[in-house]
């Protein structure tokens, strides 16, 4: 009898996409550790607001990056980005680090410094004996794992978008996002060759999750 493989489920998206939910999920029903990439952009960028480093000046942008130290506590399946040893605050959601949030993000210093630590969360998993990680963001099956054990990507229309975040009571600025995260230089939002193309705008987050689940389950077979 063979042991089971440890699973990446990789699940990309633009904003309110329903990635989060989805992956959440699946965490709970495969035993996986829950890693929001996006939540580490929002830290990063509400750190870097709060000392006053602009998107625009590379050299203290640098400098700062580079002091920055990351690592990582659990909140239940859900890895929690520490910078410094401080989880990020509830101002991460808020309207000011999600209108600055994709400038930083398109930044490559800004993607290289958190690329080590992203790929790292596999040891996180491992150590706290999970069977693997669904890891959600906008690049991980182009660039962070490649090779994951399924890539999903997941499309909803604007207007079904909009209208989950505005029950969720979250302003957002969805279109925008989702333009500056597509159009950037480095890793782009964009749906891999090979990646399984879901689009949820006419699917319940059950739908999305059966689907999901049943290609997972073929994996453990
Ligand atoms: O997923 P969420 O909407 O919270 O992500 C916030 C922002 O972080 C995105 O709009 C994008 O600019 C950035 N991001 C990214 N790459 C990821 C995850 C998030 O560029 N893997």
């Amino acid at each position: 009898m063979g042991s089971s493989p440890f699973l990446i489920i990789a699940i990309d998206g633009g904003a309110a996409s329903g990635k989060s939910s989805t992956s959440r999920a699946l965490a709970e029903r495969f035993n996986l550790l829950h890693v929001d990439t996006g939540s580490f952009y929002r830290h990063i960028t509400a750190e870097l607001l709060r000392r006053g480093v602009s998107h625009t000046d590379s050299a203290t942008l640098q400098a700062t990056l580079a002091q920055l130290n990351f690592s990582t506590q659990l909140d239940g399946r859900s890895a929690r980005m520490l910078i410094d040893g401080q989880p990020a605050g509830d101002e991460i959601r808020g309207e000011q680090v999600t209108s600055h949030v994709s400038h930083y993000a398109a930044i490559p210093d800004v993607r290289r410094a958190l690329l080590g630590y992203q790929r790292g969360q596999v040891d996180v998993a491992r150590e706290h004996r999970f069977a693997g990680l669904v890891m959600e963001g906008r690049d991980i099956g182009s660039v962070i794992f490649p090779d994951a054990t399924l890539r999903f990507f997941l499309h909803a229309d604007p207007a079904e978008r909009a209208k989950r975040r505005a029950a969720e009571g979250r302003a957002d600025s969805i279109a925008t996002r989702d333009q500056l995260d597509s159009s950037r230089k480095t890793a782009p939002l964009v749906c891999p060759p090979g990646a399984i193309d879901i689009d949820s705008t006419h699917l319940t987050l059950e739908q999305v999750v059966e689907k999901m689940s049943a290609l997972i389950a073929e994996k453990l077979r």
